[in-house]
């Protein structure tokens, strides 16, 4: 017996050296940690269970036959973080550059099943130079059988990647397929083509960096949702993301004790500047009602105009969607509503309730924003919201201009609760414009068109700029006082708790992708 203890671990140190310690070094020198370093670092301390360490691969080609390393380039188990179960897989860059094959794929698929069979959050931590080559077509269907699996769980368990070194290829359609996509600065990047096809194809001459980092993808594609500085701040990252969501949809997310306490903040009743026009920080209104330090913002450098994350309310998980006037005065553009609309699905998936600020003069007007489907995309954050069953409060803090007024969660497309600052405007759209169209003979006809059409600004603001034709007509439940809202919230949330709304019965709908 001593014997074959002593052979299972030398096996076990074997796997644990991956590709060995000179691709170890170098994997450190480009200053990335290893996967096992990652997995070590992301589960709770000795939480972590190790699946298929033994499994290699069973290729002969291209001199495989003479190649072999234990678990096969990606190490994959179960374990927790803060305490609930999570399953993780983490591609090991040592060895054959993490590229996926036949075994690989497999041991990956066998956490996915657990974690559906289970009901568990998979954690994906990539670091991969895509299809391993000298094992063709079944790398391939290796994959395949990933975003299968990938599709099959959306919506089921929450779905996570980090992005922590090369993604190219196919291999960027499971993180893009999972429901939050990390990526860390200078060390990672995502491309289908890589700079060298595009070269050939498009003969643009464009780097890595530039074509698929972190920043261009957090800022300009939207693929990912969070560009983080280095692989300890993405671990981190991924562990308090987790603590927003629940394990599955049958779930709700895990709650903070929450005691509590005067809940008015008089500082908001200060927040909104006297000229209509001038923006302010919807942040700071976000930050000031929920939990302290509980807002965790997601997609913060993509589509500004508007902010989505995750926060606490009594302690409590929500998902926060808020127009941010603070950039292009919060209008709702093509980003916005595409940001939006996904977010919006998450919450609803995994039972998170949704609370949104609305400040929006409307859609972004433009040939640019026409041509490139304003109408379809915008169309998607409409269709999430009305598709929600999660509770839905909003507040309009002040503009709630056109067709925006009824994407942005109105009571007409099914919100729970509609509150108003009283320094709510509702209306068809701006004053100016809306004068400028209605009295457009009059003004014309006046001595001085200028001062008419002052004159005129001036009634349909008076008539329109604030929140009681639509409190007279119900649109609005309640105007309340901006000091008031944490509280308010707080007793509208717990009304809702036990909401129970479900859809017609359907095979599933058509959102306008
Ligand atoms: C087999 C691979 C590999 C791959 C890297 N390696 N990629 N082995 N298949 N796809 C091996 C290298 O041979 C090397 O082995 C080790 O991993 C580290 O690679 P380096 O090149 O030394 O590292 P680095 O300089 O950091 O460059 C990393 C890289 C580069 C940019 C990822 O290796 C690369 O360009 N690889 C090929 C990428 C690629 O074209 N993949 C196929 C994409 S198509 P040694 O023994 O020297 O350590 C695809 C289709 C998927 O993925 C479709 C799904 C639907």
């Amino acid at each position: 017996m001593k014997e074959k203890i002593e052979e299972l671990r030398a096996k076990e140190a074997e796997a644990k050296l991956g590709g060995g310690e000179k691709r170890i070094e170098s994997q450190h020198s480009k200053g990335k940690l290893t996967a096992r370093e990652r997995i070590h670092l992301l589960m709770d301390e000795g939480s972590f269970s190790e699946i298929g360490i033994f499994v290699t691969h069973r290729s002969q080609e291209f001199g495989l036959d003479r190649e072999k390393y234990l678990g096969d380039g990606v190490i994959t188990g179960f374990g927790t973080i803060h305490g609930r179960t999570v399953y993780v897989f983490a591609q090991d860059f040592t060895v054959f550059g993490g590229s996926l094959a036949e075994m690989h794929a497999q041991k990956i698929c066998r956490i996915m099943d657990l974690a559906m069979e289970n009901g568990a959050p998979v954690i994906g931590l990539n670091d991969s130079g895509g299809a391993r080559i000298q094992e063709g077509v079944v790398s391939l269907g290796g994959y395949a059988d990933i975003f299968y699996r990938n599709t099959r769980a959306s919506g089921v368990i929450p779905q996570i990647s980090a992005i922590m070194g090369p993604c190219a290829g196919g291999a960027v359609y499971s993180p893009a397929l999972t429901d939050f996509v990390m990526m860390v600065q200078d060390s990672s990047y995502m491309f289908v083509t890589g700079p060298n096809v595009v070269k050939t194809v498009t003969h643009e001459e464009v780097t890595s960096e530039e074509l698929g980092g972190a920043s261009t993808h957090s800022t300009k594609s939207g693929v990912t949702h969070f560009s983080i500085a280095n692989d300890l701040e993405c671990i981190e990252h991924l562990k308090k993301l987790l603590s927003y969501v629940p394990q599955n949809c049958e779930e709700e997310s895990p709650q903070i004790e929450y005691h509590p306490s005067d809940e008015k903040r008089p500082s908001l009743n200060d927040i909104i500047p006297e000229n209509p026009n001038q923006p302010y920080d919807i942040k700071e209104v976000i930050e000031t009602v929920t939990d302290a330090d509980s807002f965790f913002e997601v997609h913060k450098d993509f589509a500004e105009n508007i902010v989505v994350g995750f926060a606490r309310l009594a302690g409590k998980s929500i998902g926060i969607v808020a127009n941010q006037p603070a950039m292009l005065a919060g209008v709702l553009d093509i980003k916005a509503s595409q940001k939006a609309g996904r977010f919006v699905r998450f919450c609803d998936c995994f039972n998170i309730p949704l609370l949104v600020f609305e400040d929006v003069p409307g859609f972004l007007p433009g040939t640019d924003q026409e041509w490139n489907g304003i109408i379809s995309n915008g169309a998607k954050l409409l269709y999430a919201f009305s598709e929600a069953t999660v509770p839905r409060i909003t507040v309009i803090t002040r503009k709630a201009y056109g067709g925006a007024y009824d994407v942005m969660n109105s009571k007409h497309i099914g919100a729970d609760m509609n509150y108003a600052w009283p320094s709510a405007e509702i209306a068809v759209m701006g004053a100016k414009g809306a004068a400028e169209i209605i009295f457009r003979h009059e003004i014309k006809a006046a001595d001085n068109p200028e001062a008419k059409l002052k004159e005129k600004e001036q009634e349909y603001l008076e008539h329109f700029a604030n929140p009681y034709r639509a409190a007279e007509r119900g649109y609005v439940d309640e105007v309340i006082l901006p000091s008031n809202t944490r509280e308010k919230l707080i007793k509208a949330f717990g009304m809702l708790k036990n909401k129970a709304k479900t859809l017609p019965r359907k095979k599933h709908g058509n959102i306008p992708l």
